[in-house]
């Protein structure tokens, strides 16, 4: 095992260990008190021998939307009050974003903070939502409506738990690692890119893909803990892919979306002028091995008109996004909705997706 990063939050200070053998360090985490909040998943493919489920401190949890709700917070809270849970104790979270995030909010709420280690087991866990300190919980069928900040004490990640995850899954982690990548024009992009079908194939490979892509968070979460300045870039791609995830009933993962939004947010520099062809091309060429087998419903383009213009992060009625003068130059933007402007996405998607 080694610390590959040390975060310096405001919160609290962190780490995160790349380890070989988690199980050791789950074997020592068994003690009073410690409580697992673990994915149903995860559990029957790694550790039915290790967590015995009959324990009344290991709840297993089906990891999806519908489970990230205040109501089932409080009802796993009630089950842990039950048995004893105390300030003193920890929770372990393992599983992916999902897992993470009803932990995380748990962890904020009960006894006014508790302690939380967290073994993320997803991709996009293990190279993106594992820092940066955000617990965000669905309410009222909207999604990640309530939230804290609160970040775990110690993250482990090993990449043996992506043998097992979907190729869906993968491809969605990718998506987001490369959002970290282009803000950074880390020269990781081009490899990633050439190496993708092998990393599809061997999952071991992709350490250090995921220790470039904290590291790059990491920067930007010390800078920006709270995101009301700087980090805001790392919306890039974010504004597109989010309503089509919706559009599409979230069929669409949310890293594939993302890349497609990255596509759409360049496509959109190119026609205001901030990116010539070239460097459009350069780009969509890369991101292009990340789409997803795809058709936009053209005879939905209003709703996806409407989904855009009431996300979150818009400050007026315009749409708040991040554009692009190149890798490495994203910038905050206010895309005026125009018919001009309309017509332009509307122009991407039916030469691209229809
Ligand atoms: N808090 C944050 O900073 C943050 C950031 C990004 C996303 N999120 C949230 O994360 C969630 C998405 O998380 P995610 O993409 O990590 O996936 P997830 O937690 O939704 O899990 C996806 C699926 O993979 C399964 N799974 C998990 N690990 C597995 C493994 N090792 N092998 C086989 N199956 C496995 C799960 O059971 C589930 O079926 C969303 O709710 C999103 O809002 C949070």
């Amino acid at each position: 095992m080694f610390e590959y990063l040390k975060i310096q939050s405001i919160l609290r200070s962190y780490s995160v260990y790349f380890s070989g053998d988690t199980d050791q360090l789950i074997s020592e985490l068994k003690v009073n008190n410690t409580f697992f909040l673990v994915d149903r998943n995860v559990h029957e493919k790694f550790l039915s021998g290790l967590l015995h489920a009959e324990l009344k401190n290991v709840i297993l949890i089906e990891a999806n939307e519908l489970n990230k709700t205040p109501d089932f917070c409080l009802s796993l809270i009630e089950l842990m009050v039950e048995n004893n849970i105390k300030k003193s104790s920890k929770l372990v979270a393992i599983g992916g974003g999902v897992i993470q995030d009803i932990t995380s909010f748990i962890a904020s709420i009960l006894f006014r903070g508790i302690d939380w280690i967290f073994f993320p087991t997803t991709l996009l866990a293990q190279a993106d939502s594992c820092i940066g300190s955000k617990s965000s919980i669905n309410f009222n069928l909207v999604k990640n409506l309530l939230g804290t900040f609160n970040p775990p004490s110690e993250i482990y990640i090993n990449t043996k738990f992506l043998n097992t995850l979907s190729e869906s899954d993968i491809k969605s982690g990718i998506g987001e690692i490369f959002h970290y990548y282009y803000y950074k024009n880390s020269d990781y992009i081009s490899r990633m890119v050439s190496e993708y079908h092998r990393i599809l194939a061997d999952r071991s490979l992709i350490e250090p893909y995921i220790q470039e892509s904290l590291s790059i968070k990491k920067e930007m979460v010390e800078r920006d803990e709270f995101d009301k300045g700087p980090r805001r870039v790392f919306n890039y791609g974010h504004t597109f892919g989010h309503a089509l995830e919706a559009l599409t009933d979230y069929y669409l993962n949310h890293g594939q979306a993302v890349t497609i939004g990255m596509d759409l947010a360049n496509f959109i520099s190119l026609n205001l002028g901030f990116i010539n062809q070239l460097q459009y091309d350069v780009m969509r060429k890369e991101l292009e091995i990340n789409f997803p087998n795809f058709r936009f419903p053209l005879d939905s383009f209003d709703k996806y008109l409407q989904l855009l213009s009431k996300d979150k992060k818009n400050t007026n009625e315009n749409v708040t996004c991040i554009l692009t003068k190149g890798k490495g130059d994203l910038f905050l933007y206010e895309l005026v909705f125009n018919e001009n402007n309309k017509a332009l996405v509307r122009n991407y998607f039916t030469s691209n997706f229809a």
